[in-house]
Formats: structure tokens, C-alpha cells, sequence
């Protein structure tokens, strides 16, 4: 089968290379986009375990169109009758990019219409539609006049842990923070530091990797026909196998902010990773005072002020955490995510630090820039 995921845009590499390991075999990665061959097995193993992605979509037919006409004729030459039962339900998303003289819901009706019709004419009945819960949830995006037909098999996405009891304003989606960890390199083997922790994402994500923590939710790939109960029962008890209850780790998170920290905590707890972490309460702009260990991976998404008078100030406290940075861990690695750019750059400058890689992605609706460093 060929699948599609979703993952961090600029980041599809990671999320490429955390696929490989699961036993997908990459085809393309692009536009925050990673697609893969692989079997049912791979379809579990990548939902039950990815940590860098979001969802995971069967791609169900792949084609160039032009008009509406192109894509019901499309979706109506498919066979429907391997991946959806007669009693189900289906309802059909669409997302469209680029110019195109209709809009997605027609989009999404076309698909419903001819994946209706080739159903009935090979099953002999018509599928119940349902947009809001539906049994099989098919998926149509449209970029430029690249029409694919997938259907989703992961349900809500996967960067909903569930331990977020406490949200940070500016908190990071936890797929981002565990794509920026698996780019940074870092090994449990290895100490590990988010000086500027916030509600705790990096460190919590960071503990939930060294555990091989399995994803939990009600998969949406269980109502479909392909699958397997037998066969997923048996990859859930392999995997869990491989989950590591107390993993050796140096791992520690700090904040200015008492109120952030105590909410990382309340995170954290919930995520059942308390004791892995240790919390501290500290000024990144001083960090011998507070960190008495040298942290060999350091990765943080530090404050970056949109409004232009905060950017001076922003500017400084780079430019006083990588210096202070530099004291504690000479030789390690920093992995940043920033909308501040220039300010970011410019602190690595004034400290001769270098910046060995670059990737541009998105913080929520930001553009923002991904640094890798070495201190
Ligand atoms: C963008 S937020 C981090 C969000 C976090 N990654 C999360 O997912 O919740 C930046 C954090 O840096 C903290 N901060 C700002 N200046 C600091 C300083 N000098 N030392 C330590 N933390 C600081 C802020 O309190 C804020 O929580």
C-alpha cells in the first residue's frame, strides 16, 4: 500500500528518516508531506509509535486533473469496496491550493458523489454520508492540478497527546517540539537542556521518546475494512514490549516564570514523566547560577516578540543567553526555533557561534527559522 504523512513543513526529513525506522519505505518528502509504501504492519507501527508526525493517510488514487469533471471521473473509475463495509458511514474533506475556479466543498461533494455511485454499482447500495463522525473519513487535496484521494486512518491528530493540562500561550505543537529534538541529534545516552521551557513540550517530549512511548487513541484505521484486529493486538504487545519504564536519562527544564513552571509540572505529571525531569526555576541569561550540570543537547524555542519594540529586547536576550550559553557548555548543541531571525543570527555573531544547519517552518501561523549550532 502507499501512504501519505503529514509532518513539520521543512522538517519532512525527520519525519522521513523516524518513518524509515518503523519500516516505511520513503518514496517523496516534501510540502509537509512524507509518502511511504509499506504493509498493515507498517500502518500500525507508524500510528502506534511516530512521534514527529500528525496523521497517516492510505492514498487511495493519485491523478492530474483540470476541472471538477477530471475529478469525479477520477474518483469514479476507483474501487471502494476493500476499504469501506455497506453499513458505513463516509464523509469526504477537502483542501485545495493554488487558483482554481471552484472551491472546496464542491471539491468535497464531487469526491462523495463518485465514491457513491462506484460503490453502488459494484455493491449493489449507497453509502450512508456523514460529515461529522463518519465510519471512513476520505481525504481530497488538490494542489495545483495534483489530485489525491486518501483516506485517513490515524482519526484526531497525533500531536494531541492529551498531558497539555496546562497551555502555555505560546506553547509548541508537540510534533514540532519532537521533530526539533530528533534534528537536534540528541540520544538519551546524551544531557539534555530547555532552558527556556514554557509549559514543558521540549523536556516532556524529550522523556516520551527515551520511553518509546506508544501512541494511544481510538484509530480511526480500526473501522476500516483492511483492517486487522488480530494482527494490530499483536504489534500493540510488541511494541509495548519495547517501551522502557524508567530510561537512564539527564534531562532538565528551566523557566524565568514560576507560573509557566508550575504548569510544566502539572504537564509533565499528567504525561507521567514527572520524576525523569528535573524542573528548575532560573534566568537563561545566567545560566552558571542555575545549571549545575553541562548539558551536551540544548533545544529551545525561546520568547520572539512580534511587535517591533519588543525586538530590541528580544535581541538582547539572545545575545546574553548564547554568551552565557557558551560558559556552561562549551562544545555542545543548540537547536532553535525562532521567528526571530535576524535577532537570532545576529546574537550567534556577537558570540562567534556557528550555525551549521538551517530550515525554514512554521510556529502556528509564523514563519519561523530552525537553527542548529554548535556552542
Ligand atoms: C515561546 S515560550 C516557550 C514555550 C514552550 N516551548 C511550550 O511549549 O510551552 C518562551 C518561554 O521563555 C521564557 N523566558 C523568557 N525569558 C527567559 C529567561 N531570561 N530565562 C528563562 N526563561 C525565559 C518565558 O517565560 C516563556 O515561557
Amino acid at each position: 500500500m502507499q501512504f501519505m504523512a503529514t509532518a513539520v513543513k521543512g522538517l519532512e526529513d525527520v519525519a522521513g528518516a523516524e518513518l524509515r525506522e518503523l519500516g516505511a519505505e520513503i518514496i517523496r518528502k516534501a510540502g509537509g508531506r512524507v509518502e511511504f509504501r509499506g504493509s498493515l504492519e507498517t500502518l500500525y507501527k507508524t500510528n502506534l509509535a511516530a512521534r514527529c508526525i500528525n496523521r497517516v493517510f492510505i492514498i487511495i488514487h493519485r491523478a492530474n486533473v483540470e476541472c471538477l469533471d477530471d475529478i469525479y471521473r477520477e474518483c469514479r473509475e476507483v474501487d471502494y469496496s476493500w476499504i469501506i463495509s455497506k453499513n458505513q458511514s463516509f464523509g469526504v474533506r477537502a483542501k485545495r491550493i493554488g487558483e482554481h475556479p471552484f472551491k472546496s466543498p464542491e471539491i468535497a461533494s464531487t469526491v462523495g458523489r463518485a465514491i457513491t455511485e462506484s460503490f453502488a454499482e459494484s455493491e449493489g447500495e449507497r453509502l450512508k454520508v456523514n460529515l461529522d463522525m463518519p465510519d471512513v473519513e476520505f481525504h481530497a487535496l488538490l494542489r495545483e492540478k495534483e489530485f489525491i484521494l486518501t483516506v485517513n486512518t490515524t482519526g484526531d491528530s497525533l500531536h494531541k497527546r492529551g498531558y497539555r493540562e496546562y497551555q502555555h500561550y505560546a506553547s509548541i505543537k508537540t510534533t514540532l517540539a519532537s521533530s526539533l529534538i530528533k534534528f537536534s541529534g540528541w540520544k538519551p545516552s546524551f544531557s539534555f537542556l530547555d532552558p527556556m521551557c514554557g509549559g514543558g513540550t521540549i523536556p516532556i517530549e524529550a522523556v516520551l521518546m527515551a520511553k518509546k512511548k506508544t501512541n494511544t487513541r481510538d484509530f480511526a484505521f480500526r473501522k476500516l475494512k483492511i483492517h486487522n484486529e488480530e494482527l494490530y493486538v499483536e504489534i500493540v504487545r510488541r511494541m509495548k514490549e519495547k517501551e522502557i519504564e524508567k530510561p537512564n536519562v539527564k534531562i532538565a527544564g528551566m523557566d524565568i516564570s514560576s507560573k509557566h513552571l508550575e504548569g510544566a509540572i502539572r504537564n509533565a505529571k499528567n504525561a507521567g514523566v514527572l520524576s525523569f525531569i528535573e524542573f528548575i526555576r532560573g534566568d537563561a541569561r545566567k545560566l552558571s547560577k542555575y545549571i549545575k550540570f553541562s548539558p551536551e543537547f540544548i533545544v529551545v524555542n525561546p520568547p520572539y516578540g512580534i511587535r517591533s519594540s519588543r525586538k530590541r529586547i528580544i535581541g538582547a536576550l539572545y545575545r546574553d543567553f548564547l554568551r552565557s550559553l557558551r560558559e556552561i557548555s562549551c562544545g555542545s548543541t543548540l537547536t532553535a526555533v525562532t521567528a526571530a531571525i535576524k535577532e537570532f543570527k545576529s546574537a550567534c555573531e556577537a558570540n562567534e557561534i556557528e550555525i551549521t544547519e538551517e530550515r525554514s517552518v512554521m510556529y502556528g501561523n509564523l514563519p519561523a527559522e530552525v537553527f542548529k549550532c554548535s556552542i
